[in-house]
């Protein structure tokens, strides 16, 4: 898609205040889209088009709260990026229960709680795109990562099902898996094994934010509403 692909849309990112989040919706923001951001802190983004809710995607009841505020904004949403994620990389036995279930609470429920609200916004007009963040993690399977793999694992079911579900609304959902890139995120693993798992990959280098850019503006294009239910991985790491 041309930039301007964005122009006239309405785009919903979680997770916008850090990291590719921030990232993604400042892209979206240059390229004449308007950007609505969830995340459970305050706004980093200072621009005329962007407006943000203080949102727990894990809680349904503020993922509720949130598009009732987004209503007050607009009342159609084209796309969705549920990017939103948590990460804590540790050895099952001695993972705390409660990192695990903040993990699948934010990684995979708060997907589809944004999903589910922002479907009913993109009914009305029978246009949506969905697209969430996955990671290599599910392809390679790193030792420390059961939960998160496992959460974006079912991320991609997830998004599977509903592209079947939302198909007849004109909805695509697909899942785009990220390699590496330098954010808060990766800066709290072992350099050295992120290294090495990088090295690992048929393109091994970190990811820079185009690569990000550029299947994103894939997927949420008009001309793709032939595409659904598929994972992209970027470095070829599936
Ligand atoms: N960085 C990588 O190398 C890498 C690799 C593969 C996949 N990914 C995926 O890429 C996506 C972005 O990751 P990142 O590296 O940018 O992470 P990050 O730097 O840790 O940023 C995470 C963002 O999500 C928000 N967030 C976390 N929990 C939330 C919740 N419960 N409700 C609402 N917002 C929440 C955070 O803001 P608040 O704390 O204010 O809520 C922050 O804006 C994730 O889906 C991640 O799994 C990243």
């Amino acid at each position: 898609m041309t930039a301007s692909g964005y122009e006239g849309k309405w785009v919903l990112v979680t997770g916008s205040r850090r990291g590719l989040g921030r990232l993604m919706a400042e892209h979206v923001l240059r390229n004449g889209g308007r950007v609505a951001g969830f995340a459970r802190g305050e706004s980093t983004i200072d621009h005329p088009d962007y407006v943000h809710f203080r949102v727990d995607v894990g809680d349904p009841a503020s993922v509720v709260a949130g598009f009732a505020e987004l209503r007050k904004v607009t009342d159609s949403l084209q796309i969705v990026v549920n990017n939103a994620a948590v990460l804590t990389s540790q050895y099952s036995m001695i993972m705390a229960p409660s990192a695990a279930r903040a993990m699948l609470d934010t990684n995979l429920l708060g997907a589809f709680l944004v999903s589910r609200e922002a479907s009913k916004l993109m009914r009305r007009a029978r246009w949506g795109r969905i697209i969430s963040i996955s990671s290599m993690a599910v392809s390679l399977e790193p030792i420390g990562d059961s939960m998160y793999a496992a959460t974006k694992a079912g991320l991609t079911t997830m998004t599977n099902v509903m592209a079947r579900e939302l198909a007849p609304l004109n909805i695509t959902c697909n899942t785009l898996a990220v390699s590496a890139i330098a954010t808060d995120m990766l800066a709290q693993l072992p350099q050295e094994k992120v290294a090495q798992v990088v090295a690992g990959l048929p393109l091994p280098r970190l990811a820079e934010p185009d690569d990000v850019f550029n299947v994103l503006d894939f997927l949420a294009a008009e001309r793709s509403s032939y595409v659904t239910a598929q994972t992209i991985y970027l470095g070829g790491a599936n």
